[in-house]
């Protein structure tokens, strides 16, 4: 990217003055993700990193709860994100109201939340979980009914892993992946007969039946660079193929792919500005923050 080397080198250099890291979601496009980022990968291991960061300043390249994640789990860091519009429909489709909505309709069913949230949403909940654990933290509840919002989806996906317990959910929806239907993929399957197909558990349930594998984006880059299929279509954002199609040549990478307008919201010139300007910094008023923290502790606390 050539055109980009000024912008690369200024923020390479604004990270050793501003003693700052980059952490950056897998849907970043590969002229971030490959050039600036100190720390790429699904929300779980973002959230995860976040606690281990050293640094002064975390720059969250990806969506806001992202960043708020990161405030929660390492308050004493300054969290920038470089545009703060930088949302999520599923983010967007739940309130702390709702949720205590929830809470007095079904009293004493465990609310499990999607990280993809408002700190807000969080403080309401019992515990957090990601496309990454979202059966696992199920599990761990030992609970006949739980509650798992916002996205309908992922609920419904795990609910198919899970059967020995009853799934209520939210009609919250990835606006990203429930665009995918199951004739997308059939028509993939015609046009490229053997090819893999890998869905992001954010999308509708009957494409996740159609695909021969489903599991976070950490997970997918995992299952492509490991079982290494000639021919892949990853059913989620567009970046992540172009991302892994760098360092493998080998493996082609088939369309359908929708992109995400609020993590393409991310580029170099306003990563550059936050580092310049420290701006726009991320806080969580701090008794709500450790409500949301409790519940996100209690999720990381959980392991496979
Ligand atoms: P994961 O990276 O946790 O799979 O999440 C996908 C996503 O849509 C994040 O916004
Ligand atoms: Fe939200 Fe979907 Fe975009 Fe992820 S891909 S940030 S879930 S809108």
């Amino acid at each position: 990217w050539p055109a980009l080397a000024d912008d690369v080198a200024a923020i390479l250099e604004l990270k050793k003055t501003r003693n700052a890291v980059i952490l950056a979601h897998n849907y970043q496009a590969p002229e971030i993700f490959h050039t600036v980022s100190d720390i790429v990968g699904d929300s779980l291991a973002l959230a995860r990193e976040a606690i281990n960061v050293d640094a002064d300043v975390i720059v969250l390249a990806g969506v806001h709860f992202m960043a708020e994640t990161a405030k929660l789990l390492n308050p004493g860091k300054t969290v920038l994100i470089p545009d703060m519009r930088a949302g999520c429909s599923l983010a967007d489709s739940i309130t702390a109201a709702d949720v205590r909505g929830l809470r007095e309709k079904y009293p004493g069913v465990p609310i499990v939340t999607y990280v993809n949230t408002s700190a807000a949403v969080k403080a309401e909940s019992d515990v957090c979980c990601t496309s990454g654990n979202a059966v696992d933290v199920v599990r761990s509840l030992n609970a006949p009914r739980v509650l798992m919002i916002p996205d309908e989806f992922l609920a419904q996906n795990v609910q198919v892993l899970v059967p020995e317990v009853e799934i209520l959910t939210w009609a919250g929806h990835c606006e990203v992946h429930e665009q995918f239907t199951p004739a997308d993929i059939r028509e993939v399957r015609e046009s490229y007969p053997g090819v893999t197909v890998i869905a992001h558990p954010e999308c509708p349930p009957d494409v996740v039946a159609e695909a021969d594998f489903s599991g976070s984006t950490a997970m997918m880059m995992n299952f492509v660079t490991q079982k290494r299929p000639r021919q892949v279509v990853l059913v989620t954002e567009c970046s992540m193929g172009d991302n892994i199609a760098q360092a493998n040549p080998d493996i082609e990478f088939i369309k359908p792919c929708n992109l995400c307008p609020h993590m393409k919201r991310m580029s170099l010139k306003n990563i550059r500005h936050a580092l310049e300007t420290l701006t726009h910094e991320v806080t969580v008023e701090p008794e709500l923050a450790g409500r949301a923290r409790a519940a996100v502790e209690r999720m990381l606390a959980v392991r496979p």
